[in-house]
Formats: C-alpha cells, structure tokens, sequence
C-alpha cells in the first residue's frame, strides 16, 4: 500500500477539473482496502471510482482511495440465465462489451455510460428505457467504520430514478467492493420502445435486432448528443429530470403546448431538464472554458482549464433561471464536492 502526497486528480474525474488530493492510495484489492481503513482509524476518506458523476470544487484534505478492483466472473448460470459478478473498478462499458461478447442481455441499453461498476448502484444509472436494477442482483460492500463485509440486496439497495440507499440514509458509510448481476442467456429481453431507439434501428435497416445491434444503436445516439469526456470534460446529464404534479405540468403546457414528458403516476409527470434548459436560452452557452453542450441542454461541459466553481456557479444560474421562468426546481445529478 503506498500513499502518496499532493496528487492532481485531474486524470481521474471526467469533467478534468484539476483539483489536489492531499493524499491517495491506489486500492487494487479488497484485503488493502480494509487493511488501509484499519489504519486510517477515523480520518478523513474520499473514495472515488470512475470520477464520471462529481464536480470538484475544491481540493480534497482527505486521504483519497481510488478503487481500482478488478475482475468479471460468471457465478452460476442455467440454460436460460447468468450471474455474473464485476469487482467496483472495472469501467461500466468495458463490462458491457464483456456481456455482449458473451452474448449476456440485459445491460446492452446501458453502453457507453461513463463509470465504473462500483458507482453503478449508487445513482441506479439508466438510459434508454433500462436502469440498473432491472439487472441487478446484489452487491457486497465493506462498511467503512469497522470493515466488516455485508452483502445488499436489491430491495435493500431502495432503487429510485438515480438514487439509492447509497445516496440517503448510507450515504458515505460503505464502500461498493463488486456488483452481482442477473443477465440473459437466450430469450433476450428487448428495450427498443425508446424513440430514439427505434428511429436509430430503422436507419440501420434493422428489424429484428440483436442485443449488440441494440448496442450499436445506444452507442450511435449517445455519439451524436454526448460529449466524450476524453474530448471534453463533462459528467453526463448534470441535472435530474424533474418530476411536477400534472396540476403544475397543465399550466406549463398551457404556456408551451410542445413540452415533452413522460408520465410517472397518476399525479406526477417528469419533464426533460434539458428541453427547460434550451428553453431558457442556454442551450450551446459558453463562458471562457466552460459551458452547456451545444446538442444536449442537460450536459455541462469544460473546454480545457475550467475551476469547478465556474461550472458550479453555472449550474446555479440555471437552476435559478429555471426557477424563475418555470416554477420548477431542478436537482443536480451530479455530486458537487
Ligand atoms: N431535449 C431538448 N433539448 C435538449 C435536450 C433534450 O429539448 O437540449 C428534449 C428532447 O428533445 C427530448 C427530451 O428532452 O424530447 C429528452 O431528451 P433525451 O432523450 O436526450 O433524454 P434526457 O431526458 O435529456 C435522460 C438521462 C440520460 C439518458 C437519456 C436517454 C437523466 C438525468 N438523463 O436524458 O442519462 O442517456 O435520458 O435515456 O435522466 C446521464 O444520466 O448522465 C445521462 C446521460
């Protein structure tokens, strides 16, 4: 275990925001991760998995574990299904490839969502129709305070529209060591209802399409909307879409007839932050080196050497505009430290 000093965590969060970490430890097992927590006794942690879903404000004065624990192995498995098990650090798209390689369905909607397997659970990730827990079967875990290893379930977990236990009443007590997935052998469940899906399918000229054709079509529309973070930082969707009355959402659409949404429940209807974004004139916005993506309103985006703080005082001028032309509250996705 070697703990270094003074670290730029540039490289390790895809917004590339270039803040410190007082130290950090490169954790590539399980047993250095809890013999590193028995030593640390108390003192300040900052876990961080694939960076993909934080905005750092400011240097970090706490001992950073990065985990970095690899590994993918089917479990068990019948004629129909497979249990696959991918320690925390393995990136999101790599397993994805993995299972579609091994022609396992069930995450294929899922391609190309920056992240590792680790973080997966904690905002319950989703695209296209499909959200992690309808693949997820358990997770193990290490509680951070006296290291023991305790296994969730699904139920345990409290999956929402990207939250989790994790999040809420556990948030920074346990530390995700691998993800237990459930995934089809044969008899592939299809998402493809999701318009742009079915649009993107019928560009290919597919009719029957594979779970890796579906990919092809995932990876196809996130290419044309998504920034990629190797090009230019950003965190995904920045906001939450957010979930109104239809009561509120009447009155909106008397004043916008063309307001997209998708309903909830019988009361509550989500409507797409990125559409009340462009609306509120944003859309392709940019100051110096930060800015919102000019094809997709949701996605905050650093050109080169944006501070945290710009982009933080920016998602706080849209949240306030928003506020004001809409009545609506728009919740930040992404975690900003
Ligand atoms: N829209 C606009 N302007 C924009 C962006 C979107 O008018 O700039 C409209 C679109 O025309 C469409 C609607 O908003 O009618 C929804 O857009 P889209 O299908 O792109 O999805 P989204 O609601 O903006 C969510 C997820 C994405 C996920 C897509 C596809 C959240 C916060 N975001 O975005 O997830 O890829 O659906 O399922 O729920 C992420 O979490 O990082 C992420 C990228």
């Amino acid at each position: 275990m070697t703990i270094e000093k003074n670290v730029s965590l540039q490289p390790f969060n895809t917004f590339g925001i270039d803040a410190k970490a007082a130290s950090y430890c490169n954790i590539s097992t399980v047993e250095t991760l809890i013999q590193t927590l028995k030593t640390q006794n108390g003192n300040p942690l900052f876990i961080l998995g694939g960076g993909s879903n934080m905005l750092l404000t400011k240097d970090i004065e706490a001992l950073v574990l990065h985990i970095n624990l690899k590994g993918i192995k089917v479990i068990d498995e019948t004629e129909n299904k497979v249990t696959v098990k991918a320690m925390a650090g393995e990136n999101w798209h790599q397993f994805v490839l993995w299972c579609l390689e091994h022609n396992y369905g069930g995450v294929e909607n899922l391609s190309l969502i920056p992240g590792n397997v680790g973080t997966s659970p904690i905002q319950n990730i989703g695209a296209y129709g499909v959200e992690l827990k309808d693949v997820f079967m358990s997770c193990d875990a290490i509680n951070i305070a006296d290291q023991n290893t305790k296994t969730f379930t699904k139920n345990e977990c409290k999956f929402g529209y990207r939250e989790s236990v994790f999040k809420q009443d556990l948030k920074g007590e346990y530390i995700i060591t691998s993800v237990t997935f459930e995934l089809t052998k044969t008899n592939h469940k299809l998402h493809t209802d999701y318009g742009a899906i079915k649009q993107q399918l019928e560009h290919f000229n597919i009719t029957e399409p594979t779970i890796q054709e579906v990919s092809k079509a995932v990876i196809a529309i996130r290419q044309s909307k998504l920034p990629d973070p190797k090009e230019i930082g950003n965190s995904g969707s920045f906001f939450k879409n957010p979930i109104i009355s239809i009561d509120q959402f009447k009155k909106l659409q008397e004043n916008f007839p063309d307001v997209p949404s998708y309903k909830v429940s019988d009361t509550k209807i989500k409507v797409p932050a990125g559409w009340l974004i462009e609306k509120a004139g944003f859309k392709g916005k940019r100051f110096n080196d930060y800015g919102v993506h000019n094809k997709q309103a949701l996605v905050l985006v650093n050109y080169g050497n944006a501070k945290g703080n710009d982009i933080f005082q920016l998602a706080q001028l849209i949240q306030k505009t928003i506020k004001r032309l809409f009545n609506i509250t728009i919740e930040t996705e992404v975690n900003i430290i």
